[in-house]
């Protein structure tokens, strides 16, 4: 064999190792892998209409989307993802018709780094961006998870399925 084609077989192997070294890894990991928490429930087409309105208004100046951070900004605005777990179209739709937006969400921030009033925004468009944030889901073990995590945080006790049901 040339060098060039033990290089070949070389990787081929490595590869195949690594494949088989995964199949047993996953196959007797504790945890099983619950993937990205993070989906739409919008078709492909839908989604790129609203992905393409969130670029051109600049939102991401300001919000983290599919948990891809604007490293420049460092404005604490509230990722989005998973939004349309919490809010309603409607809720969206009005908040992004508001001519204050702060009185439907409070802000501590100083207004140039608040969020922006849309109420000029044509109608059409505010409705994609209620329809696409809308969409926006979180898979319920992830919001529990996040839900528990900052119960121990903010109190240092365990978060229980008795808490769960009081809220
Ligand atoms: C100048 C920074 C900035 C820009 C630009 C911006 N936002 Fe925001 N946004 C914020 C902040 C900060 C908040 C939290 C509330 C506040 O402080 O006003 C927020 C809140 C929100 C919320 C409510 C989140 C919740 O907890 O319910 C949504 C939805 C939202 N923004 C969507 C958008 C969309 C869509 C765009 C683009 C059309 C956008 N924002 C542009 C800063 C911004």
């Amino acid at each position: 064999m040339r060098s060039g084609d033990k290089l070949i077989v070389g990787l081929v192997g490595l590869v195949l190792v690594a494949a088989i070294g995964n199949g047993i890894y996953t196959a007797n990991h504790p945890l099983e892998d619950k993937g990205i928490p993070f989906y739409s429930t919008l078709s492909e087409i839908e989604q790129v209409k609203g992905a393409d309105l969130y670029r051109d208004l600049s939102c991401r100046n300001c919000h983290t989307i599919w948990a891809v951070k604007n490293i420049m900004e460092t404005i604490p605005a509230p990722s989005l993802d998973g939004i349309g777990s919490l809010r309603s179209e409607t809720w969206l739709y009005d908040y992004f018709s508001a001519k204050d937006p702060q009185s439907i969400l409070p802000t501590r921030l100083k207004k140039k780094y608040a969020q922006p009033s849309y109420a000029s925004l044509p109608e059409e468009k505010r409705r994609l961006l209620a329809k696409y944030f809308a969409s926006l889901k979180v898979k319920d073990w992830y919001l529990q998870e996040t839900k528990a995590a900052e119960y121990k945080k903010l109190t240092g006790k365990i978060y229980s399925q008795d808490q769960a049901q009081a809220q």
